[in-house]
């Protein structure tokens, strides 16, 4: 679907804008094909990733942005105002929750692959909104597949699975362990999963289930447990913050490197077939332990720090999630490189940059 240009140039994003583009498009002019990709949930820490590793490849990148009355555009902004990547980067407004305009942006972009990223992707948030998180992440898959469907594409489909589906049942968990849900934000996707694999065995379409276990990175949204730790971190060795805050301490968790993770999705869509893939380091820290990797890098003792309060507990937790890659490493010849204590650096390092630029106005590369 092409709009009069007027209206196609209109919606500034951040300095950048939304462009709608026409199908003819779709090969460069010394005539090799561009692969177009569309990423929902492209300003989130996967999508920006994706976004990057994908322009990287020399894709055509569209990304579905939610209108909000403050911009948070902070993860992609970089690659707006890079020549070489912003003139194949395109954002248009949209949302899981409107089947519509799913369809019409299909129609529009005629994309190649489709990564669904976009999710209320906080696990103890879904309980305070679960109808929410079931319509949008949950419901926001079919919508798009049906989306897909109702095109007559052929775009091949990547659902963002999550490790969390597995819920209670006890680690190690590969792609034939049995599904636990213990969250509506877990429900949702075990929904989601299911429909991608309905897709692919009812109409033949090419979809993928990436289960993702936990990844993390300087990205990584402010309240999720490995970010509140780094941050805090980062504000203690500071002096701006004396104490952190947390829930369960026991909860064990398989962390791995965001960047690494989006790699696997692009891979899973680039196979002659269509498969569901645990994407994992394959080792486990609880979050007592992340603590102490975390602190001890910033040369402090998180026993000093850290303090736990009920209200940070979930009214049922996942306790022990650690995967099994093999699958992805034999198939898709995927393996992690950065394991948890790294990662922790990673991410304290980071925080203590950007600490150190709100305190002191410094600014510094991008994370
Ligand atoms: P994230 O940082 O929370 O990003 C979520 C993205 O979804 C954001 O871009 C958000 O947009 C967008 N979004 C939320 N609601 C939407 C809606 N109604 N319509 C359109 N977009 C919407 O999540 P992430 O860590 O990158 O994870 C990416 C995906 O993988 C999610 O589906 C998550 O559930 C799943 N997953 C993550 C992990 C992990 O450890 N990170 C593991 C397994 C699976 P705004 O910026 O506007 O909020
Ligand atoms: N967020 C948070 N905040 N978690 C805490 C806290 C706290 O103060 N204290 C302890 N935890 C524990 C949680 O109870 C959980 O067991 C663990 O830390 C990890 O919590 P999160 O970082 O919020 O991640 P998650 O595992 O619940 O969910 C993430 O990973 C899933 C994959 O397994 C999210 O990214 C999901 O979207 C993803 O699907």
């Amino acid at each position: 679907m092409l709009r009069p240009a007027s209206a196609r140039e209109a919606v500034g994003i951040g300095g950048a804008r939304l462009r709608w583009r026409a199908t003819t498009q779709a090969y460069r002019p010394e005539g090799r094909p561009l692969r177009r990709a569309l990423i929902t949930g492209i300003t989130g820490q996967d999508g920006s990733y994706l976004a990057e590793l994908l322009l990287g490849k020399g894709y055509e990148v569209h990304g579905i942005v939610r209108r909000s009355s403050s911009f948070n555009r902070h993860h992609i902004d970089h690659l707006h105002e890079r020549a070489e990547t912003a003139e194949r980067l395109h954002l248009h407004y949209g949302d899981l929750g409107d089947g519509v305009g799913l369809t019409n942006l299909v129609r529009s972009i005629t994309p190649h692959e489709v990564y669904n990223l976009a999710a209320q992707s906080h696990v103890a948030v879904s309980f305070e909104i679960p109808d929410y998180t079931g319509d949008v992440t949950g419901l926001g898959a079919i919508r798009l597949l049906e989306a897909l469907r109702a095109a007559g594409t052929d775009a091949r489909y990547y659902q963002a699975s999550s490790s969390e589906m597995y819920g209670n049942t006890p680690p190690p968990q590969d792609e034939t362990t049995i599904f636990h849900p213990r969250s509506p934000y877990a429900a949702a996707k075990v929904y989601a999963h299911h429909c991608s694999v309905n897709y692919r065995e009812a109409y033949g379409m090419f979809t993928c289930n990436g289960i993702l276990f936990n990844h993390e990175s300087p990205r990584r949204g402010e309240n999720f447990v490995t970010r509140k730790i780094t941050r805090a971190v980062a504000r203690i060795k500071a002096g701006v913050q004396s104490e952190l805050v947390l829930g369960n301490l026991d909860a064990r968790r398989d962390w791995g490197y965001a960047p690494e993770y989006v790699e696997a999705m692009w891979r899973m869509l680039q196979h002659d077939d269509p498969g569901d893939y645990v994407v994992a380091t394959g080792d486990s820290y609880s979050v007592r332990d992340f603590c102490e990797l975390a602190f001890a890098h910033a040369g402090l003792d998180w026993s000093d720090h850290v303090k736990t309060d009920v209200r940070y507990e979930r009214p049922s937790e996942v306790p022990d999630l650690i995967g099994d890659p093999s699958k992805a490493a034999r198939v898709l010849g995927w393996e992690p490189s950065v394991r948890t204590p790294a990662l922790a650096a990673i991410m304290v390092d980071s925080d203590i940059q950007k600490v150190d630029e709100e305190l002191h106005g410094r600014s510094s590369g991008r994370a």
